[in-house]
């Protein structure tokens, strides 16, 4: 390091608050701080705001409907349709010629999408879909790798008003029957292979293998040929068709977008939960587009001419509202990526900053901390003075890592937003507005304007700054989930039971994360009460992964929890009892990584499997995943006075350090 490099560090270790730059204000969507007070004031009519970035073909009378909580319904009664929102509209006000999505593969080759292309390709794909025999209503399964053609699908898709349920291209086989046989989705879209680090993968084969566990009648299966070279030899079935030749027998149709009412399904997305069963969380048309476009304006301050880019994989939902959804409502360009950040070299996407001019981005803090860990050298080499708003989302981002963001991505003249939200909230909830609020390294921030967010203690009052307690949000707002896919007990139990009073019409909304409350109404996200992990950002159920290790051959018992991880945030620490006869050796631990990344796929994978004779458990037999992550994490041992077998927990601790 150089001395001034030292003395910056310095500078920045001390400064506990930063002020969005005067060049960011004078350009910002929102700079004026009334704007807090006027959806306070004019709750919920200020949700208007949101709507009006829509056009609707039969206006809403309502702006929310809350007879039925807490079944609670936006802009109920009125029409309008997605993909007509996030395409047509931009081409009848004279845009059709600006880019809509920028995509960049791994190996450089590049497609890029004008609104009007991407309006063609959409209309094509949904008539190949019609003809293919899909309808309003029926869900289509996406299981896709970050090619252009995953966008133009959820929009056919959205086109016809059949809700996509896009399942990540880096789940297994077995993750796409589970999530497949829980929707009824009877038609697939997937894609031949994709690269990774240089090399292709043999996705359509995992897709087949998943084929295979389906229990319905898969009616039609559409595979993009994304290697171009059939490097994997699979050959298609009567009912698999291929991309290309779908859009070719479909060459320039014309699909009316189908009129969907406001609470309509748009999309289904699966996320992991404390049971080991994916729940199906169902977002709807108006709400969760006019919410998406309106935090897309307000957040990422995006307008049209933009350049954006999400760093994300569309097969979350981070992606799906902040690369696709929000984006192309509000009509910026959006860029895609295929591949992984280091491949070729460290500094591909600073590379791809400089070449596409991207003005706004957004991405991980587990990204953030491997590129501090590769060193500033890779940003160093490469102009990213496009760059005026730089964003986070997905776990908390520790303050060293937000002050290199800020320093050597920023060049401290990017604000940065630090974005709290959820799969199932559909867009942003907690974070500053990047032209009004002071930024605090490592709190995302206040609620977002009519976002009614607090921390309470366990009896339901609100705690006083300074103090941890449970985030809870007590007003609906419009993007959030409807109902978790034809399961509302589990919809009630998992989000309204913990903190509501129904007697009372009190109902309250429980994310289920830990927070700190500020004496300026910050909020700092402490992570999940939960049993659910998050790796790299990522959300993991324990049980999920449990699950799977205990199917493996020679498992008798496995418990599974979060410790901490330089880069990931959180890594997955499994202790395992063996059955009878069975030696917790290498092969065994071999085999239950294995299992797991079957199960799952290679997100899920351990970090360490422990084998252990017995698992701290209380009398009741619940296991106390906390003491267990107290040895992942090489912390201090908390009480063990309820346990049944405290013995067991020194026993845990000596073979770690003799590992
Ligand atoms: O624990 C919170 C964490 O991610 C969880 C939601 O995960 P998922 O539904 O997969 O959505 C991730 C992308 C929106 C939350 O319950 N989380 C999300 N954003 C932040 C965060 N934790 C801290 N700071 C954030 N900005």
């Amino acid at each position: 390091m150089t001395d001034s490099d030292v003395e910056l560090e310095a500078r920045l270790v001390e400064q506990e608050t930063f002020e969005p730059p005067e060049s960011f204000i004078d350009q910002a969507n929102i700079s004026d701080p009334d704007i807090y007070d006027e959806f306070e004031n004019n709750w919920p009519e200020c949700w208007e705001r949101a709507a009006e970035f829509l056009d609707w073909e039969e206006d809403y009378s309502e702006v929310l409907d809350a007879s039925d909580e807490p079944y609670y319904e936006w802009f109920s009664d009125g029409t309008l349709n997605a993909s007509y929102n996030c395409i047509d509209r931009h081409i009848e006000t004279g845009r059709k010629n600006q880019t809509a999505i920028k995509w960049e593969g791994e190996h450089g080759s590049t497609r890029s999408y004008t609104y009007q292309e991407l309006y063609r390709e959409v209309n094509e794909f949904a008539a190949g879909l019609r003809s293919l025999g899909v309808e309003a209503d029926d869900v289509v399964t996406l299981y896709m790798p970050m090619i252009p053609e995953l966008p133009i699908a959820m929009l056919a898709c959205a086109r016809i008003g059949a809700p996509h349920s896009v399942v990540f291209a880096g789940f297994s086989a077995k993750a796409l029957a589970t999530r497949m046989n829980a929707a009824g989705s009877a038609h697939l879209i997937t894609a031949d292979g994709y690269y990774r680090r240089g090399e292709p993968l043999d996705h359509f084969g995992k897709a087949q293998d998943g084929l295979a566990d389906v229990e319905h009648t898969v009616e039609a299966t559409v595979v993009v040929d994304r290697l171009e070279t059939n490097s994997f030899g699979h050959d298609l079935d009567d009912n698999q068709h291929d991309w290309d030749t779908i859009i070719n027998t479909h060459q320039g149709a014309r699909v009316d977008p189908v009129s969907r009412n406001a609470e309509d399904m748009l999309f289904l997305m699966y996320t992991s939960g404390t049971t080991g069963k994916p729940k199906g969380v169902k977002h709807t048309t108006g709400g969760y587009l006019a919410y998406t476009a309106w935090t897309s304006h307000a957040v990422l301050d995006l307008e049209p001419g933009d350049t954006y880019w999400c760093s994300a994989d569309i097969g979350w939902i981070t992606g799906h509202s902040y690369i696709v959804y929000g984006p192309l409502a509000v009509g910026t360009t959006t860029v895609m990526y295929e591949g992984a950040p280091d491949y070729p070299e460290r500094d591909r996407l600073w590379e791809l900053v400089e070449k596409y001019a991207v003005d706004v981005f957004y991405t991980a803090p587990t990204a953030v901390r491997a590129f501090m860990k590769w060193g500033k050298s890779h940003p160093g080499s490469h102009d990213l003075s496009s760059l005026r708003l730089l964003g986070t989302v997905g776990e908390p981002i520790n303050p060293r890592a937000w002050k290199w963001y800020y320093t050597n991505i920023g060049n401290e003249s990017c604000p940065i937003v630090d974005t709290w939200w959820q799969t199932e909230t559909g867009g942003m909830m907690i974070s500053t507005l990047p032209g009004i609020g002071e930024m605090k390294p490592g709190s995302a921030g206040p609620p977002l304007p009519g976002v009614d967010a607090s921390v309470i203690d366990t009896d339901g009052e609100q705690i006083s700054p300074g103090q941890a307690g449970y985030l809870t949000v007590e007003k609906p707002w419009p993007g959030m989930l409807r109902t978790l896919y034809q399961n509302d007990e589990r919809f009630i139990d998992e989000y309204w039971r913990e903190y509501s009073d129904p007697d009372a019409g009190d109902w309250t909304y429980f994310p289920e994360d830990g927070a700190k409350l500020d004496e300026d109404g910050y909020i700092t996200i402490l992570g999940r009460v939960d049993d659910v992990i998050n790796v790299s950002g990522h959300r993991l159920g324990t049980m999920e992964i449990e699950s799977a290790i205990v199917s493996t051959q020679g498992v008798a018992e496995a418990a599974v929890v979060g410790g901490n991880h330089e880069i990931k945030g959180e890594a997955v620490y499994a202790y395992v009892i063996t059955e009878d006869g069975y030696n917790g050796d290498a092969e065994l631990r071999e085999s239950i990584i294995e299992g797991v990344e079957d199960a799952i796929g290679p997100i899920a994978r351990p970090e360490q499997v422990r084998f252990t004779e017995e698992l701290p458990k209380t009398r009741s037999g619940k296991i106390m995943r906390r003491l267990l992550e107290e040895i992942a994490n090489g912390e201090e041992i908390g009480d063990t006075t309820t346990l049944r077998n405290p013995e067991i927990v020194d026993e845990i601790e000596a073979k770690v350090s003799s590992d």
